[in-house]
């Protein structure tokens, strides 16, 4: 058996109680439990000044735990002011910034929700512009709104593509830097109250560049055969399991395929998964793409649940909890993914973007709220249940 999935079914404490669902059944994964199967993937929002979180993101994502999603993630965090992927990104390379992000683990979980942080490092993807802006490397129009580039690192000095940036090729001391980084990150999101640690491993950033043949042409030990490039990921992960603690899980998130001819595999990421598995990472993300400056490079078609066959896969060969992502749009999808033994937790990007409130509607679509609104805030739930009501006798 894959995770350690509790029989008692119930929505969000305190609400109701059904037999009926998996999504909204609870996952246990360590000390900590997921009220529910539903999760609000990692979004970047490029609204942070100088890397600190502030009211934006308090509001964004506090609509998520207000929706009653079971995990909520804070988007892609840079562990180094170098590894922001824009301006924008937030950050966790000093304290100051863990005190920032305290205050949106703290409402997280006061709205039942549990707080949860993805560890990031854009390395040769790193100083792009804001997607709105263009989504590519810097130019001068960026420069004029005062958004300077700054030095990026890479396990080469190729770019990303063809314009972009020139990383430098990071020696042994910039990889001890790094690796540094990821734990002082983690720890600044445990002070935090964070619950959930996820590494990026995806999308071409750092590690995602490490990993994949495409980018990493090293000769030396974090290069080479697929051990050599699995390597800085799994000293990061080693890092950072050293410093989260034993009774809160932590996620990995990979690019599963490159989606490129003799790009990374699937089967390089089963084995990824189970090396990461011996280290005590508890969930890997199943994601895909990004190897390449471009996402139209890329050749993975993307039709509803693109990437569910990557998680199931993950999940079957390598005996690990995977969480699907990706083109997911309603309950009873998600639903049958669980119960197909696809994945041990869906997570919702864009859908939530259009529905902060999604996790809610599942329920109710799935049947596990009847129209009572027990699980919606309580300044919400006893005027809707009156308007539901209402709308009934019309
Ligand atoms: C606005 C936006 C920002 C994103 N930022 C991140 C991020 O910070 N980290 C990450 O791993 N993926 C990021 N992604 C990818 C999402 O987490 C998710 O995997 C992707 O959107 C597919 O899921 P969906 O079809 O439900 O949106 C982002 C996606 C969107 C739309």
């Amino acid at each position: 058996m894959i995770g350690r999935v509790e029989e008692t079914l119930s929505y969000r404490e305190g609400s109701m109680q059904t037999d009926s669902s998996r999504l909204f059944s609870p996952l246990p994964l360590r000390g900590v439990e997921l009220p529910n199967r539903v999760v609000i993937s990692p979004m970047c929002t490029y609204s942070a000044e100088d890397g600190l979180a502030n009211d934006w993101h308090l509001a964004h994502l506090g609509k998520f735990a207000l929706g009653g999603a079971g995990t909520v993630f804070v988007e892609a965090t840079g562990v180094e002011a170098r590894g922001r992927i824009t301006h924008g990104c937030t950050g966790i390379w000093s304290d100051e910034h863990g005190r920032a992000l305290a205050r949106l683990a703290g409402f997280l979980r006061d709205h039942g929700a549990v707080p949860a942080i993805q560890l990031a490092h854009a390395g040769r993807k790193a100083s792009m512009q804001r997607p709105w802006h263009g989504n590519g490397p810097l130019n001068e129009d960026d420069f004029a709104r005062g958004d300077e580039p700054w030095e990026i690192i890479g396990p080469t000095d190729e770019p990303a593509g063809e314009g972009w940036l020139v990383p430098r090729a990071m020696d042994t001391t910039d990889i001890a830097e790094v690796v540094q980084a990821f734990a002082d990150g983690a720890r600044r999101a445990l002070d935090a109250g964070f619950e959930i640690a996820e590494i990026h491993g995806a999308h071409g950033y750092l590690l995602h560049s490490f990993l994949s043949p495409v980018s990493n042409t090293r000769r030396d030990g974090y290069g080479g055969d697929r051990q050599g490039r699995m390597r800085l990921a799994l000293e990061v992960t080693e890092a950072v399991r050293d410093v989260w603690p034993q009774d809160k899980p932590l996620f990995f998130r990979v690019s599963a395929v490159d989606g490129l001819e003799d790009g990374w595999s699937i089967e390089d990421s089963v084995v990824l998964a189970r090396e990461l598995k011996a280290r005590g990472v508890d969930v890997v993300d199943c994601s895909s793409g990004g190897i390449m400056g471009q996402v139209k490079k890329a050749m993975i078609p993307r039709g509803l649940g693109f990437q569910v066959a990557f998680a199931r896969q993950i999940r079957e060969e390598a005996g690990i909890a995977t969480q699907c992502v990706g083109l997911i749009l309603d309950g009873p999808q998600a639903e049958a993914i669980l119960r197909g033994g696809g994945a041990d937790l869906v997570a919702i990007g864009r859908e939530a973007l259009v529905d902060p409130f999604w996790a809610h509607h599942a329920a109710q679509s799935l049947g596990v709220d009847q129209g009572g609104f027990e699980a919606w805030p309580e300044q919400y739930g006893w005027w809707l249940k009156r308007r539901a009501r209402a709308l009934e006798k019309l």
